[in-house]
């Protein structure tokens, strides 16, 4: 079946999840965070995702919010920098801003163009994934916002995955998902669907049973891919 619908995960692939603790650094008298932003910026994303899987696992879901915060905690708390209530409270208003990566727009608006389905399936809850849409200004290219809190239930859960083919009438292979979590791309693909891997930090492949169809440094060939598959 030829491509209908383009999927795309938000933190990471639409949004740079970086720009929060980057931006914050470069504000005045952040002297000791901006000695250290990559470390904590690094450590809060991995201590997210570590969460979402741990609470998948154990039956203990949380909303995205919750675990955002705790990996904020955990990232300010290991890098000496938890006395600082309101850095935190900066770096935690700058995620609701998230910054979209450049090429997002004219790619959202190629797909849209050339009359393809476009949305979001994201771990954020409605509220964050609302916020991160409207200041990014792409909210006219999306056809749906699609949200784990439906399910309660994080990625890799293939009850995440489903979502998208319920919502959109269409078997897997109409979808093109694109991540750039590279563990996110590889369980869609095991799901079913089409899937691209953005890979803008050169990293390895995981190594999981299943693999993205494609490997890309960031979005913009997405519609091209779209329309050839
Ligand atoms: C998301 C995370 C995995 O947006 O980046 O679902």
């Amino acid at each position: 079946m030829p491509i209908t619908t383009c999927v795309f995960d938000a933190y990471g692939t639409l949004f740079d999840v970086a720009a929060a603790a980057r931006q914050c650094a470069s504000e005045p008298g952040r002297e000791a965070f901006a000695a250290k932003w990559q470390t904590v910026a690094t450590d809060w994303r991995l201590k997210q995702l570590q969460y979402t899987w741990l609470r998948a696992l154990a039956d203990a879901h949380t909303d995205f919010w919750t675990v955002t915060q705790n990996g904020l905690d955990y990232a300010l708390e290991a890098s000496a920098l938890d006395h600082d209530a309101e850095l935190r409270e900066r770096l935690l208003a700058l995620y609701w801003q998230l910054q979209a990566y450049p090429e997002v727009p004219a790619m959202l608006e190629a797909l849209k163009t050339r009359g393809f389905n476009t949305a979001i399936l994201s771990n954020g809850s409605p509220e964050m994934l609302d916020g991160a849409v409207k200041s990014a200004g792409i909210a006219a290219m999306l056809d749906e916002v699609i949200s784990v809190e439906d399910v309660h239930v994080f990625k890799p859960h293939k009850s995440v995955y489903d979502m998208v083919t319920a919502r959109f009438n269409c078997v897997p292979s109409e979808v093109l998902f694109v991540s750039s979590n590279c563990w996110d791309a590889c369980c869609a693909a095991g799901n079913g669907f089409f899937t691209t891997w953005v890979n803008r930090g050169h990293e390895p492949m995981d190594r999981l049973p299943w693999q993205p169809q494609k490997t890309l440094q960031d979005l913009t060939l997405i519609p091209d891919i779209a329309s050839a598959n």
